[in-house]
């Protein structure tokens, strides 16, 4: 056995036989085990495929040590606006159906963000904001910093805290994107409440009660009627794309729970949120996501 202590839906995809055949990048004996889901009980034979893909990829090295970071997204994102890498296993992953989602969800949030939070004398909290690429992308959109607005990222990351900070002064905007080292979930009391809470990318690994614990804590840095816009994970990734959850959670130990749209819309409702609407990444829907805007009691 791997050791690992596996989701539900991580454990479902782990019986599929896949097919690596087409991956190119992937020598043959790798292709064969990664496929075989008998590879994930024999130690041995999971012990040479994890040696592998940690070796040659620095997203599956990443998400391997620390399924939590953000600095596998800081490797994905930048494809957005061209990126360096060019073959190998990171470029099969980035340039997965999932990579292309994370770019799709950074570029359809962000310039729904831009239109709708980004309003003079508002403050946005940005919970498990990272490195500030939705603030950052935001504000590029926008074109400029709304009189008086304030973005606030919260993280318990300090090394994605320091590299949002040099980026926010290298871009001069110091004052109005900040960043802050915390724990939203165990914050009491709060001094200046926002208007706006921003929660993209941090109920993906969640199961369904802790993600209720985890929205009804996020209500606490939120004016009452306060709005906040979260994405999350949908099952369709699992389905359309699971050579690369294969890779990543099968053998690397990245813990996503991707829900149904049911479940996401059950969450917000007993969490205390009234959902105003829900999107895709993909403007034509059905995408990897469900990207919600809603508004706390
Ligand atoms: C997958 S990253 C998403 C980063 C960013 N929101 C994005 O989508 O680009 C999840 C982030 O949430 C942070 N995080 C998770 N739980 C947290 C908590 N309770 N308090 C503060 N940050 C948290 C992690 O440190 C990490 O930076």
């Amino acid at each position: 056995m791997t050791g690992l202590v596996l989701s539900e839906q991580v454990k479902e995809l782990g019986k599929k036989q896949l097919d690596f055949s087409n991956v190119s990048c992937l020598p043959p004996r790798i292709q064969e085990l990664l496929g075989d889901p008998f590879t994930l009980k024999d130690p041995k034979k999971f012990q040479e495929v994890l040696k592998y893909t940690t070796s040659k990829s620095e997203i599956a090295r990443i998400l391997h040590d620390n399924p939590a970071s953000d600095a596998m997204l800081r490797i994905v994102y930048p494809d957005y606006n061209g990126h360096p890498l060019t073959d190998g296993l990171d470029y099969f992953l980035s340039h997965s159906l999932s990579g292309q989602a994370l770019r799709d969800r950074l570029q359809i949030c962000s310039s729904w963000l831009a239109k709708n939070f980004l309003l003079p004398q508002k403050r946005v909290i940005d919970l498990g904001g990272g490195s500030g690429s939705y603030a950052f992308e935001s504000l590029r959109i926008a074109g400029r910093v709304p009189n008086g607005f304030i973005w606030e990222c919260l993280d318990l990351d300090p090394i994605a805290i320091q590299i949002g900070e040099d980026r926010a002064k290298s871009l001069g905007i110091q004052n109005s994107v900040i960043f802050r080292h915390g724990n939203f979930m165990s914050a009491k009391s709060i001094q200046k409440l926002a208007d706006f809470g921003v929660l993209i990318g941090v109920l993906c690994g969640m199961d369904k009660e802790t993600s209720i614990n985890c929205l009804e804590r996020s209500k606490v840095h939120l004016k009452k009627c306060g709005e906040i816009f979260a994405a999350t994970l949908l099952i369709q990734s699992f389905n359309e794309d699971p050579l690369t959850f294969r890779i990543l959670c099968n053998i690397g130990g990245w813990q996503l729970r991707p829900k149904t749209i049911e479940d996401v819309k059950d969450i917000f409702k007993t969490a205390g949120f009234k959902i105003i609407n829900i999107f895709s990444e993909r403007p034509e829907g059905n995408g990897q996501y469900a990207i919600v805007h809603a508004r706390r009691d």
